[in-house]
Formats: structure tokens, C-alpha cells, sequence
């Protein structure tokens, strides 16, 4: 078989990083091997993000520019995968005729075929949804992606699927409308998945799932049909051998539980992190956006957060400008910034969504005094995250090595902070060490590394 190169961007979030691997792989055995630029490539293939107006209008933009290439190469394949592919569906071969495949979010996994379909008979769209989507098992192959492509697919450090979809219906997220209902996957899978991983040298492992938290619920996944939580798929996970790092995202407040919680306490290799989106610091805020928690309900969630965990570095995200959004709301947001003094977050401003309810909602709020709360936001965010990075000076850590072919060795321990040492010591990707953290930068820590760990 002739060996075609592809070429794949991805946007947006882990689940994305995931789906491009599985396009990978499922490209590997027709044929394709991966390439680290467009300039080579005979097939480009965009995994898009549509979460945000600016995330689809990147995409958008960069769609347009590849139709010069397209012209000095009329073989080249343009494929439109992920979320805006499932939103925007045919509309994106009108527009882009240039474009030769659209594979929506259940059907990456048979892009090797919808290729062949499309020199056939011609550009085509492939974006069916179904709500009762059995998540298909392929077994992850190490060496099927490019290993420079980036850093989330760094074998010693792999993320696992474990549900799709969401039933949530948060009244700004277009998240139920382009993966659809929520499905988790059989806990004997996953569980097959990781022994696969960690037999072929992964280290670490991130479970993922567009909220975590309510795995299980919509459907049956154990074999015997008896109840099984995410706190029970968790346990189990920990216990492979050979695991020594586990972490998970996203979650939604409402559905943490203390069983949950509690495994900070309980389970040796459970990263003592936790990114617990928030989005607003105001109960009627919260309200509008359908989150089903209060703020006092999510700091006592922090609290309890704390007793188990007393380490635990918190993470959130925040939507400033909501609509109906007013200047004491956003004092809200504020003082629960201060409240909780998140090591962490990541904070946007709210832009409509097409099919989404807020879409409709009235009280937009102006585009200038967005900025300016998120600007304010930010800044104070970017004080406490410097604050609490200091608090780590002194301190001994162990750290995972990411990262030694130059001088200097990145690492990141368990809190999921970056910490770059002199190289004074040989070490590969994965390995653990001790390193006395020496010096808090904004966005990063340095150390000395200690001994092996
Ligand atoms: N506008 C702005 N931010 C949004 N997010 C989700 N939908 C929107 C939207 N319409 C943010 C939320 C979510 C994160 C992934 O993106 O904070 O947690
Ligand atoms: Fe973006 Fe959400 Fe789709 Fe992830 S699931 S790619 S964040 S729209």
C-alpha cells in the first residue's frame, strides 16, 4: 500500500486530544503516517472546537486559508472533524467546497472509511448522533501517533475516554448539542484500556469525560448491572500495576459526592488536584446558567475538599459577563476568587452559542465591559496563583520528568505545577524524582533535584 502522510490540528479540550489519537490510529491502518506540518501532508485533518465563538471562529479562519493549499495541491484531502464539524454539519461543504470530509464527534472512528467513501463519490458529511452510542473499544497502540506531536501524547502520560456526551444543559454550553446524550463506557473496558497502557509504559493517566462525576448514571457499566460510581471506577483504576499517577476532568460541582471526595484521602496515586469549575460567583447568576449548586453549596464542596485533602490544588473556570450579569454579581465572582483562592482558572467571556438557551436570554452585556471584568479578574487571578506558587518554596516534591533533552529537566509534581531543575542527574520521561523546590516563578517553579524518588 502506498503510505500517505497526514497532518492533524487539534483544538479545544482533552477529549479532543483523545479523539485526534483515535483518528490516528484508526488512519494508521489505512495506510497514513503522521506529519509535523502541512506543507507535506496529503491529508489535513482539522479537530475543531466550537465551545466559544472566538474557538469557531479560529477554526473558520483557518479553513479559508487553507484553500490555497488545496489549489497548488488538488489531491490534498481537507477533513472538518469534532465539534464544529457536528454543529455546523453539510453547511461546512457548502461554504468550503474545498473541504472533502466532515466527521462529527461518534464518527471519528470510522474516518479510515468515510475517506475512501469521499474519493468515490465525493465530499461528504458524516455527522449522525446517536443517543444511544456505545462508545466502540480500540485498543490504544502507543506507537500510532507522532510522538513530537504534542505533549498530551507523550506515552508515559495518556488520556483515557470513559464517558461522552452530557445531559447537563447548562444554558451557555453547546456541549450537549455537539456530542450529544451522556453515555459512559463499560468499567471492564476502561479498565482493559489503562492494563494495555500501563503494560506498554504509560505512567499516568487522565480519565476523561465532559463531567466525571456522574459516571455510571445514565447507563448500566459493570458486567453484572450491579450500581458502580466513578469513586468505584477510581479504586479500581488505582490498582493497576505499575500506575503512578491518576488524575481526572472535568466535573460539575453539583454532582460531587464525599465518596468522591474521600479518595484524595484513600488512594495512594490520586493526584492531589481538582479543577471544579465554578463559572459564577452569584446564586442568581448560577441559577440562569442552570447549574443546580449555590455558591455556598460549591464552598462547602471546598471545604470538604480541604479536610480530606489538605494539599489539594484547585482549579476552576469562569464565565464573566454572563447575561443579566450585573456589577454586584460580578462582585460576587470576586469575592469568591478571594474566598477560595484557587491555585488556578481559567476564565472567558461569554459569548452566545448557537441552539444554546442563554442564546435568547436578553440584558446582553456589552462587549468592552466584559473585558474589563475579565481583565480584573485575571490580574487578581494571576496575585494569588504567584502567591500560592510561593507557598511552595522550601518545600519538598516528587515530580514526574516530562522533559530532559536539554540542560535543564521539566517536571510536574502531583499538584500539576511545572518545575524545571539543572540537569544534575541522567533521567527519561516518567521517571519520578525528589526536588527541593528552590524558587516560584508566575507561571512555573524551579528546584533542585534531590535523589531519585
Ligand atoms: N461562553 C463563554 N465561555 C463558555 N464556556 C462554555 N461555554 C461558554 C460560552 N458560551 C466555558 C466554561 C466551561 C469552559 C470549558 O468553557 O467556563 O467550563
Ligand atoms: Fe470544545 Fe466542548 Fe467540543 Fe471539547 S467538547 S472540543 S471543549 S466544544
Amino acid at each position: 500500500m502506498e503510505q500517505k502522510v497526514f497532518f492533524i490540528k487539534t483544538f479545544g479540550c482533552q477529549m479532543n486530544e483523545r479523539d485526534s489519537e483515535i483518528m490516528a490510529q484508526s488512519l494508521s491502518t489505512y495506510g497514513y503516517v503522521e506529519g509535523m506540518d502541512i506543507a507535506g501532508a496529503d491529508l489535513i485533518i482539522l479537530n475543531t472546537c466550537s465551545i466559544r465563538a472566538k474557538a469557531e471562529q479560529k477554526v473558520m479562519s483557518m479553513l479559508g486559508y487553507l484553500r490555497k493549499n488545496k489549489k497548488n495541491k488538488p489531491d490534498l484531502k481537507i477533513c472538518v472533524a469534532g465539534c464544529v464539524a457536528q454543529q455546523e454539519g453539510k453547511r461546512i461543504l457548502k461554504k468550503m467546497p474545498h473541504v472533502d470530509l466532515v466527521v462529527g464527534t461518534q464518527n471519528i472512528y470510522n474516518i479510515g472509511e468515510l475517506l475512501l467513501e469521499s474519493s468515490k463519490n465525493g465530499p461528504q458529511a458524516a455527522i449522525g448522533l446517536d443517543d444511544k452510542y456505545d462508545i466502540p473499544n480500540l485498543l490504544p497502540t502507543l506507537s500510532s501517533r507522532n510522538q513530537d506531536a504534542t505533549i498530551s501524547i507523550q506515552p508515559f502520560r495518556k488520556f483515557v475516554t470513559i464517558m461522552q456526551g452530557c445531559n447537563n444543559y447548562c444554558t451557555y454550553c453547546v456541549v450537549p448539542h455537539t456530542r450529544g446524550r451522556e453515555v459512559s463506557r463499560k468499567s471492564n473496558d476502561i479498565i482493559d484500556e489503562v492494563n494495555a497502557l500501563v503494560k506498554g509504559g504509560t505512567k499516568e493517566i487522565t480519565l476523561l469525560g465532559q463531567n466525571v462525576n456522574s459516571y455510571g448514571k445514565t447507563n448500566s457499566v459493570s458486567d453484572n448491572g450491579n450500581s458502580y460510581s466513578f469513586s468505584d471506577l477510581l479504586r479500581e483504576v488505582s490498582e493497576v500495576k505499575g500506575l503512578k499517577r491518576l488524575r481526572f476532568t472535568t466535573s460539575n460541582p453539583k454532582d460531587l459526592t464525599d465518596d468522591l471526595m474521600r479518595c484524595f484521602q484513600n488512594i495512594d496515586n490520586l493526584c492531589h488536584q481538582f479543577h471544579l469549575p465554578v463559572q459564577a460567583g452569584s446564586d442568581s447568576v448560577l441559577k440562569k446558567m442552570n447549574r443546580k449548586y449555590t455558591v455556598r453549596q460549591y464552598l462547602n464542596l471546598v471545604d470538604n475538599l480541604r479536610h480530606y485533602c489538605p494539599e489539594i490544588a484547585l482549579t476552576t473556570d469562569v464565565i464573566v459577563g454572563f447575561p443579566g450579569e450585573s456589577p454586584e454579581d460580578f462582585e460576587g465572582t470576586m469575592n469568591l476568587l478571594e474566598k477560595v483562592q484557587f491555585h488556578g482558572s481559567f476564565s472567558f467571556k461569554y459569548s452566545d452559542r448557537p441552539g444554546t438557551r442563554a442564546g435568547s436570554f436578553e440584558e446582553k452585556i456589552d462587549e468592552t465591559i466584559k473585558s474589563e471584568r475579565l481583565a480584573r479578574f485575571q490580574a487578581r487571578q494571576d496575585e494569588i496563583s504567584f502567591k500560592r506558587n510561593r507557598e511552595y518554596v522550601g518545600k519538598i516534591k516528587t515530580v514526574m520528568v516530562e522533559d530532559c533533552s536539554n540542560d535543564s529537566v521539566k517536571s510536574r509534581t502531583e499538584t500539576n505545577h511545572i518545575v524545571h531543575c539543572a540537569k544534575t542527574i541522567d533521567a527519561r520521561p516518567g521517571d519520578c524524582l525528589d526536588v527541593t523546590i528552590t524558587r516560584a516563578g508566575q507561571h512555573s517553579l524551579q528546584g533542585k533535584i534531590i535523589n531519585p524518588g
